[in-house]
């Protein structure tokens, strides 16, 4: 049972919900009677000593507001022992028994190094707006994303159709095709390439070429920066089909805005979660979620594994574009 202190930390990109989740993590710990560290910058402020004890208010007004108020940076010294030793030097002076980790896929390979190396109990929540973390069909800040995502291609799709335009749009994802795949289909995309699906570059550009010929005012892309990049992609469609064909890379407009609803919620649920879990010395899990309710997911299992994309999402595309 851990009964003086723990630390939270958002770590990697970061995504519309952090707050939220960490709100939860610490108003728990708090309610418990446990004292809660915020570490600032991710590894870089652990290894920094950027590290502060945190109060009810210091999580106020902070539900509704994307980014992470902790920060967070990529922390090359971190990929190193040495790194890592001193990051748990920090922790251990100030009798820190536990720490939540908020962050992707990296963010939780490295948490694991910790636990591994300084037997640090780890508990990780999958704060991500690429949805690729093993074991969880959902991540902190995915849903807010494809909203996002979504209300540009609507957008998209009014300038496509008053210049019978292709528009090619490039959304984030790593390397993984889930918000591609989620913005193209609720968005009605005629096309939507993925990293995780091989396509035929020369028979989508036939088929819209004779769909323009049949009356097609214009079409919409969506493609995963994964899969390739939309500048290349509109040189390639442009040229195939002598169509005017614009691109619009979404970037990181995708990582920001106020979380809806469901990654409130989610967040709230799987912070309070962790918190409870790391108080009662569970360690090495990742909470996330399985068809609507919380599951537990070990550690080492989530970042050796690869997160598959969902075959029914990639079969009802091929029935709905
Ligand atoms: O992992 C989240 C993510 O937004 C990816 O979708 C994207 O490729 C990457 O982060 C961008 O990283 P950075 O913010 O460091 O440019």
């Amino acid at each position: 049972m851990i009964r003086n202190a723990i630390a939270v930390m958002t770590s990697g990109g970061d995504s519309p919900g952090m707050n939220a989740a960490a709100r939860a993590v610490v108003r728990t710990a708090l309610y418990e009677g446990v004292k809660v560290y915020g570490i600032y910058n991710g590894y870089k402020g652990m290894l920094a000593d950027d590290i502060q004890e945190l109060n009810s208010r210091s999580v106020s007004d902070l539900i509704q507001r994307g980014g992470t108020f902790l920060g967070t940076a990529r922390c090359k010294e971190f990929k190193t022992v040495e790194g890592r030793r001193k990051g748990l030097e920090n922790l251990n002076k100030r009798g820190i028994e536990g720490l939540v980790i908020i962050g992707g896929d990296g963010s939780l390979t490295g948490g694991s190094m910790l636990s591994r190396e300084g037997g640090i109990p780890i508990v990780g929540l999958p704060g991500t707006i690429d949805n690729d973390v093993w074991g969880t069909d959902y991540t902190i800040g995915c849903d807010t994303a494809a909203n996002t995502a979504v209300d540009a291609i609507n957008k998209l799709r009014d300038t496509a159709s008053a210049h019978r335009r292709i528009m090619i749009v490039e959304v984030m994802g790593h390397t993984s095709g889930w918000l591609a795949l989620v913005s193209g289909i609720a968005s009605g995309a005629e096309y939507i390439l993925v990293p995780e699906v091989k396509y035929n570059l020369d028979k989508m550009c036939d088929e819209i070429s004779q769909s323009y010929k049949m009356g097609r005012r214009y079409t919409i892309i969506v493609v995963a920066e994964g899969a390739c990049s939309g500048v290349g992609l509109k040189n390639v469609v442009q040229e195939k089909t002598g169509i005017d064909t614009r691109v619009s890379i979404l970037g990181h407009i995708q990582r920001g805005g106020s979380p809806t609803v469901e990654d409130r919620m989610k967040a709230s649920m799987l912070g309070e979660r962790a918190a409870l879990a790391i108080l009662s010395g569970a360690s090495d899990v990742v909470f996330g979620f399985d068809e609507g309710k919380v599951v537990s997911i070990n550690l080492f299992d989530s970042v050796y594994n690869k997160k598959t994309l969902d075959p029914e999402l990639i079969r009802l595309s091929t029935v709905l574009v």
